[in-house]
């Protein structure tokens, strides 16, 4: 299969798999983080074949939607399988895809300019307007509560504790999202990521002020 034939497969199977989610991982989230993986990657002079391959595919292994963090790479490896990917570029996806997560923010840095692009593209779609979206959408998702002013955000995060314990949407805010302005891996991205950070401070600056009646 050339190129093109594999991207426009990836995104039938995609839109296929993801389209009824809503956890925040739904094929709009794909579709957006596959448009800044391609503008990230002609910045940046990644290859765009692997970039938007392993954004399409990206949260097909999520452990979240799947029985095992194993189960779900096994997934995408036998569809990269099947549609002829050549070995390297399989393998490079699969890299990209096994290592990018945030899992409380203890992962090593990814490797290649395609992986911290790819990364970046996820992580910038985690914050601004659609950040916070997503954050309340999750927490529907899971029964978490919007915000409890007894229950403070966790400082010490594990892989472990980040996924289990009861969190609530706003404290994901302190556990993850305002973090991320910090960790982007490209100077596009790090620049993107300014506008979207500002816009969530002064979203919550915002939420406290009408939590108090004072607004
Ligand atoms: P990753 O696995 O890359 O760390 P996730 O799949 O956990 O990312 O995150 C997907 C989306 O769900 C993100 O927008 C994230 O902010 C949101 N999310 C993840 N965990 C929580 C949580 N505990 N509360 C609210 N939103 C969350
Ligand atoms: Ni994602």
């Amino acid at each position: 299969m050339n190129r093109d034939s594999i991207l426009t497969a990836a995104r039938a199977y995609v839109q296929g798999q993801l389209a009824g989610d809503s956890s925040g991982h739904d094929w709009w989230h794909i579709y957006r983080v596959t448009e800044l993986a391609r503008r990230l990657a002609a910045a940046e002079g990644a290859d765009p074949f692997v970039c938007e391959l392993a954004a399409l595919l990206h949260d097909i292994a999520d452990e979240k939607l799947n029985p095992s963090a194993e189960a779900g790479m096994d997934k995408v490896r036998d569809w990269l399988a099947a549609h002829e990917v050549p070995a390297a570029e399989k393998d490079h996806v699969l890299e990209i895809i096994g290592t990018m997560s945030f899992k409380g923010g203890q992962n090593p840095p990814v490797r290649t300019p395609e992986a911290r692009v790819v990364q970046d593209a996820d992580r910038l779609d985690a914050i601004g307007a659609q950040g916070i979206a997503r954050v309340f959408a999750y927490a529907g998702w899971k029964g978490h509560l919007v915000h409890d002013p007894n229950q403070a955000p966790r400082t010490e995060l594990t892989a472990g504790s980040y996924r289990s314990g009861t969190n609530t949407a706003i404290n994901h805010f302190y556990e993850k999202l305002l973090k991320l302005k910090d960790l982007m891996n490209t100077p596009t991205a790090r620049r993107l990521a300014e506008d979207r950070h500002r816009f969530m401070e002064t979203y919550l600056e915002q939420f406290y002020r009408e939590w108090e009646g004072s607004r």
